[in-house]
């Protein structure tokens, strides 16, 4: 009788866990679509606000709908479909000009939109920053640094500037989920927030002897 009793609690259990993996599931699709909701309300229309960057692409939704933690195939598909999108620049000279990387680094301006403070229209087009500080430490002098990306201080005497890692470098900054699927860093090359030239000047500051990152 005990036997049976163990078993039947055994058999409710199972029953009410699965129960509870479907409504977690249909919480987190209806908190989902409010939060798609109460997004979309924040960013009138207007000039300079461009809203077709509400509208999630592929790799997005896989990354909204597992919360940032894919499967190792989702993973997969999302950084081959990434790694394609790279675009070089046309000198095929991935070290730039490390001061204007400096500047580039320093600038907050990286389109943003919505109600607050949307960035002028002429700072949009062309003007942009990388906003690297927002999430990196980057030069030693810089205090004001913010912690969700790593350190990049003293990026490139760490690892030196061989071929693979001015590559990597420069790849990781125009597309960070060619790498980490669902990274947090923005796409700044892939979506146009700097140019191809701008990323190159970018890997340069950071990677650079005489830049002020590595002394
Ligand atoms: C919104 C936050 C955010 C912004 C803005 C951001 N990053 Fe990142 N970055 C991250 C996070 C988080 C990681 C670690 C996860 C990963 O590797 O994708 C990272 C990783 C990196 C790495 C890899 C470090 C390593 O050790 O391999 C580099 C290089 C980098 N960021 C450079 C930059 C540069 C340059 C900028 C500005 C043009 C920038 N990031 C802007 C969040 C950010």
């Amino acid at each position: 009788m005990k036997t049976l009793n163990t078993l039947a609690l055994a058999v409710t259990l199972a029953f009410s866990s699965t129960g509870f993996a479907a409504d977690a599931a249909k919480d987190f699709t209806q908190i989902n679509s409010k939060i798609d909701a109460m997004v979309t309300k924040s960013f009138p229309a207007g000039e300079g606000q461009d809203l077709s960057r509400l509208k999630q692409d592929e790799t997005q939704k896989t990354c909204s709908v597992r919360a940032n933690q894919p499967t190792g195939a989702e993973a997969s598909e999302i950084i081959a479909r990434e790694k394609q999108n790279i675009k070089y620049p046309a000198s095929g000279n991935l070290m730039g000009d490390w001061k204007n990387g400096e500047k580039l680094t320093s600038s907050g301006f990286g389109m943003r939109i919505g109600v607050i403070a949307p960035d002028p229209v002429a700072k949009q087009k062309g003007g942009n920053g990388g906003n690297c500080y927002a999430c990196h430490a980057v030069s030693p002098k810089e205090v004001a640094a913010g912690n969700m990306g790593p350190s990049l201080t003293g990026y490139g005497k760490y690892r030196g500037t061989s071929a693979e890692v001015v590559r990597y470098t420069y790849e990781k900054i125009y597309n960070a989920q060619a790498f980490v699927a669902c990274s947090n860093m923005p796409r700044i090359g892939h979506n146009g927030i700097l140019t191809a030239e701008q990323v190159a000047d970018i890997t340069a500051y950071l990677l650079s002897p005489e830049s002020p990152v590595n002394q």
